[in-house]
């Protein structure tokens, strides 16, 4: 997982990456997806709509480089991609503190899964 500048570096020209965004229906997973897109990428759009909404990436369903995918990222998920972003969790107050089992299991075994994803797919 890098920053930005750096991934737009290492990006070779005419490469399409495919590229994970695991709370991609939340704030900033939405705009992310945006911008993945407009560079080129081809977009797996994972989120359980806990907090985030089909409103936020409504105008990118239906395109043919994004998919939408409902999961829950406690649960493993295997998947071929080239890139994981893992926004995954709810962020304000509000909603983390609904259900804080839920927002632990969340932030530990989401990290924990995406990390396996990561290194299963090096
Ligand atoms: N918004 C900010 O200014 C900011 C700043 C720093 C860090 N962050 C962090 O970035 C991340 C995303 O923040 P945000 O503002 O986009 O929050 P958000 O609540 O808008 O988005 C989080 C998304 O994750 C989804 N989600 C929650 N639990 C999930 C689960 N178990 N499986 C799959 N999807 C799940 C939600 O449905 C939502 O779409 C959070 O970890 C937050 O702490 C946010």
């Amino acid at each position: 997982m890098t920053n930005l500048a750096e991934q737009k570096e290492r990006k070779p020209p005419g490469v399409r990456r495919r590229v994970l965004v695991t709370g991609g229906a939340g704030f900033l997973g939405s705009h992310l997806c945006d911008w993945l897109i407009a560079e080129g990428d081809e977009v797996l759009c994972v989120d359980n709509f806990f907090t985030g909404g089909k409103q936020n990436i409504e105008h990118l369903i239906g395109q043919k480089r994004f998919e939408l995918m409902r999961h829950d990222v406690t649960f493993p998920l295997y998947v071929e991609v080239d890139e994981i972003y893992n926004l995954a969790c709810p962020a304000s107050p509000i909603h983390y503190q609904h259900d804080p089992a839920q927002t632990t299991k969340t932030s530990i075994h989401g990290a924990i899964n995406m990390l396996g994803l990561a290194k299963r797919l090096r």
